[in-house]
């Protein structure tokens, strides 16, 4: 593959729409200094999360796979006054230096960590009769994204956006079915956003910063 082309073009737009921003470039440090896993979405990933929170209007967001709180701090980027971001991690660590980054931030106000099992939390929401999301974000581990995407439905309306990463795993997603968790929930997940006849989907690759992966964006239907 032409990786340095890509990677050179991916610096490009980085350049043009996602240029140096003191908060996120603290947030990169402070996970530097934490040795946290280099798992965020890049910038120009970020750019597109807080476009697509724009274009759904989004008032109430749900993001699953906080870490350092970077994708978490673009997508509350778009809230209007009032607006709120809940983000699920099992890790304490990585909530307390998300809660840090989110409040140099300034987005306490808007942003709520919940620490837990994504699942348990998840199913926690529906149970207590929680308002449906304008928008997820699932990014944490990959062999439940079919549950996830599954609980995330029970929590939208018409309208809601579902947006999940790593949905290409370097081209491996289009491969022979796999008996490895996370390709194969990966896969699965895929097939399940492809067959619901209650949502739109499609598949977004994306290379550079990160190499190659994928970005699924399903939107779920007017009834
Ligand atoms: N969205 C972040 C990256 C998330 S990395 C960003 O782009 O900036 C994935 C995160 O999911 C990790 O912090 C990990 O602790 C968390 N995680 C993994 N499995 C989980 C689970 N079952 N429940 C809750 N959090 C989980
Ligand atoms: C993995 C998880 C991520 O959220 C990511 O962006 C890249 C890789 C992983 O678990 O392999
Ligand atoms: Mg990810």
């Amino acid at each position: 593959m032409d990786s340095d082309a890509y990677r050179a073009v991916d610096d490009y737009i980085r350049g043009l729409f996602a240029p140096h921003d003191e908060v996120l470039a603290g947030i990169e440090e402070s996970m530097t200094k934490a040795s946290m896993p280099k798992l965020s979405v890049t910038p120009n990933q970020g750019k597109l999360l807080y476009i697509l929170a724009l274009l759904a209007n989004a008032r109430r967001i749900l993001e699953v796979g906080t870490l350092g709180g970077y994708s978490t701090v673009w997508m509350a980027r778009a809230l209007p006054d009032g607006g709120r971001l809940v983000s699920i991690d099992r890790d304490r660590d990585h909530a307390e230096v998300a809660r840090k980054n989110i409040e140099r931030a300034g987005l306490s106000p808007k942003v709520e960590l919940r620490i837990g099992e994504a699942l348990e939390i998840l199913s926690q929401m529906i149970s207590e009769g929680s308002p449906p999301f304008d928008m997820f974000f699932i990014d944490a581990d990959k062999p439940p994204y079919p549950r996830y995407l599954e609980l995330a439905l029970d929590l939208s309306r018409p309208g809601t956006l579902i947006v999940a990463d790593n949905v290409v795993r370097r081209g491996a997603v289009a491969g022979a079915k796999s008996t490895e968790p996370s390709l194969a929930g990966v896969q699965r997940f895929n097939e399940m956003l492809a067959a619901d006849t209650r949502l739109a989907a499609t598949i977004v690759q994306t290379v550079g910063g990160k190499g190659h992966d994928g970005i699924a964006i399903a939107v779920v239907k007017p009834r």
